[in-house]
């Protein structure tokens, strides 16, 4: 069923003892709200055992940043799906930008990655979006319509139906520019549209489609007000319990 989702991204920050600390005032904010969505935070691999046991599963959900394309073997520095769901982790983010960009993951690879995800019982946070040159060239559009059918129309309808999409137009992550409420409304329209076609109405009308990049307290409630726009991935306002607080309670 589609849910509100406000997912925190932390990247490569925070040590574990920070990082704990972190998760701590991020549970105890959300002890005292009523959050109108689900909370998730997606923590570094070398924090997912010891955050897992300081939050309240029931409040605050706990994912990894990224998954190895593989089961186990001799993939030496790689952290597999099996691994990320002992630690007690329900998510995990695949298909980061940052992971295409700078490692190279192509939506072959991101293909087994989903598969091995749900093999494991691990809800995906897929993330699409294009950059900078794409988005004014116009092909934008094209663009991430190709990223979802290349890594994912191979999955049942049910298997689909059990991801969580995250749209992260490039040009806005990191940068403090954030698309605008109508730019995101167009793109997240676009892609529920896409998958409608595939997998039907009904597939489409229950996928949860996130908004990512430079949103924060100040823009948030805008972009969630908007119908297709389900959420946020947050990257640097996540950083800080309360920031993230403050995106949490735009719902
Ligand atoms: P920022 O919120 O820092 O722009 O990062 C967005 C992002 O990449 C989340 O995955």
């Amino acid at each position: 069923m589609r849910k509100n989702i406000v997912a925190g991204n932390w990247k490569m920050n925070t040590t574990l003892a920070e990082g704990v600390k972190l998760a701590e005032d991020v549970n105890k904010a959300l002890e005292n709200v009523d959050a109108k969505c689900d909370v998730v935070i997606c923590v570094p691999f070398t924090h997912l055992a010891s955050v897992n046991g300081v939050i309240n599963a029931d409040k605050l959900g706990l994912g990894a940043e990224n998954c190895a394309d593989h089961k186990s073997g001799a993939y030496t520095g790689e952290v597999s799906a099996p691994m990320v769901a002992s630690t007690g982790a329900k998510y995990v983010i695949l298909g980061h930008s940052e992971r295409r960009q700078y490692y190279g993951e192509t939506s072959e690879i991101l293909k087994e990655k989903v598969n091995l995800a749900l093999e494991n019982n691990l809800t995906p946070i897929f993330c699409i979006g294009e950059v900078l040159e794409q988005r004014e060239d116009g092909s934008y559009l094209e663009v991430v319509k190709s990223q979802i059918e290349e890594a994912l129309f191979e999955l049942s309808a049910e298997d689909f139906g059990k991801l969580i999409l995250a749209y992260e137009p490039v040009w806005a992550i990191g940068t403090g520019k954030t698309a605008t409420d109508d730019q995101a409304q167009e793109m997240h329209a676009h892609i529920r549209g896409v998958i409608a076609e595939k997998y039907g109405k009904e597939v489409a009308d229950n996928t949860s489609i996130l908004y990512g990049g430079s949103c924060k307290p100040s823009n948030a409630k805008a972009l969630f007000a908007k119908p297709d726009v389900d959420g946020g991935l947050i990257g640097g306002a996540s950083l800080d319990a309360e920031s993230f607080m403050g995106i949490v309670t735009a719902f």
